[in-house]
């Protein structure tokens, strides 16, 4: 199955905050990114993987898009992280990558002045190979 990678444990840009004030995440809490553009989360994760999963909410009405890189390149732009209905209404956002064997740096970084949504985890999904 995934390894998960918790928020509480990634660094955050000057401004954001770990919180707890919103219940239903995992771990001992979540991400709250700074609610400006260049906004960002970043994880060091071990590869192989094919697919990174990121646990979140949005409690507003508005998408809260971010763009993922890994290793200090986008490799998905603006991918919108949808409303949830509430801060306390936890999702996932998925996307395909591949990443190789070794340690990697996957960071999140908003592209609106809203900033990220709350980000609770990373999920590194393992490469899928050929029986
Ligand atoms: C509220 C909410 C925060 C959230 C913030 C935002 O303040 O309590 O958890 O991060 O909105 O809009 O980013």
């Amino acid at each position: 199955g995934p390894t998960r990678y918790e928020a509480e444990s990634a660094v955050v840009s000057a401004g954001g905050t770990i919180d707890a004030n919103h219940a239903g995440y995992s771990g001992t809490g979540f991400a709250n990114g700074a609610n400006a553009v260049g906004s960002y989360v970043e994880w060091q994760v071990t590869g192989p993987a094919s697919a990174l999963t990121f646990g979140y909410a949005n409690g507003t009405t508005a998408a809260r898009p971010v763009d993922i890189s890994v290793d200090g390149t986008v490799v998905a732009a603006a991918v919108p992280f949808p409303a949830t209905g509430a801060w306390t209404t936890w999702s996932t956002v998925a996307r395909s990558v591949s990443l190789p064997s070794g340690s990697h740096t996957v960071r999140v970084t908003a592209t609106t002045a809203d900033g990220p949504a709350n980000l609770d985890y990373l999920d590194l999904s393992p490469e899928v190979r050929a029986s």
